[in-house]
């Protein structure tokens, strides 16, 4: 266990760092892979933003995950995702990635979704450079768009929700490899799409 994971107070904070590498090594492949050159190069990006928002789609309408987060039907973004693809004239990436069951026990749910929710954050970065493609929120980059109430205070209700769900140890550890599953899942998508 790194210095980081035991002295992080927060669940949130934990899988922060128990994923940092994760999170890098995803952040730089997606980078290299020129995503901003040209819209074509954008739209491999956003077939791998569209495959894992497919993937966790049904987590979205799962019950027990809609008591601890409210707000969460309205988390879901792959409506966005397929929108900006539509733009971009691309047509949408063919089902052939067995998606997560809505079932999928809560700690490996929660999991995913720190993913999912957490690249909003990364998100608002990437947004302002796909200006330079003239994308926008009502063009080819509405995924990408803050909520308006902020990208870090919609994070900060998310992390607030997950940070007060009542996990054992084990449960807490299933969290943080789902977490790392999505990750992986992540790079697996952008190792296709830049192949
Ligand atoms: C080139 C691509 C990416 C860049 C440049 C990037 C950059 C960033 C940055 C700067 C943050 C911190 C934002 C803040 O604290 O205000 C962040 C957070 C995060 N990103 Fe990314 N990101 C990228 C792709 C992704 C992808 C594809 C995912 C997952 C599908 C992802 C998942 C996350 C998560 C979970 C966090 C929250 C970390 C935490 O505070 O707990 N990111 N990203």
């Amino acid at each position: 266990m790194n210095a980081d994971l035991e002295t992080a107070d927060s669940r949130a904070q934990r899988l922060k760092a128990a994923t940092r590498a994760s999170h890098d090594a995803l952040d730089k492949r997606i980078m290299a892979g020129g995503i901003f050159a040209d819209r074509d190069r954008f739209a491999r990006f956003l077939r791998v933003q569209y495959r894992f928002h497919r993937s966790i789609d049904a987590l979205y309408a799962s019950p027990a995950l809609q008591a601890l987060l409210p707000d969460l039907a309205e988390r879901r973004r792959l409506p966005q995702v397929a929108s900006d693809l539509q733009d971009l004239g691309q047509a949408l990436p063919e089902a052939d990635i067995a998606p997560l069951p809505a079932d999928l026990p809560l700690p490996a749910a929660l999991g995913w979704l720190y993913v999912a929710e957490g690249s909003n954050l990364g998100g608002t970065v990437l947004y302002k450079l796909a200006a330079g493609l003239g994308l926008d929120r009502d063009f080819g980059a509405r995924h990408l768009a803050a909520h308006p109430d902020g990208a870090a205070r919609h994070w900060r209700a998310f992390t607030a929700a997950l940070d007060a769900v009542a996990l054992s140890p084990a449960q807490e550890q299933q969290a943080i490899d789902a977490a790392d599953d999505a990750f992986r899942s992540v790079h697996a998508h952008v190792e296709r799409e830049f192949a």
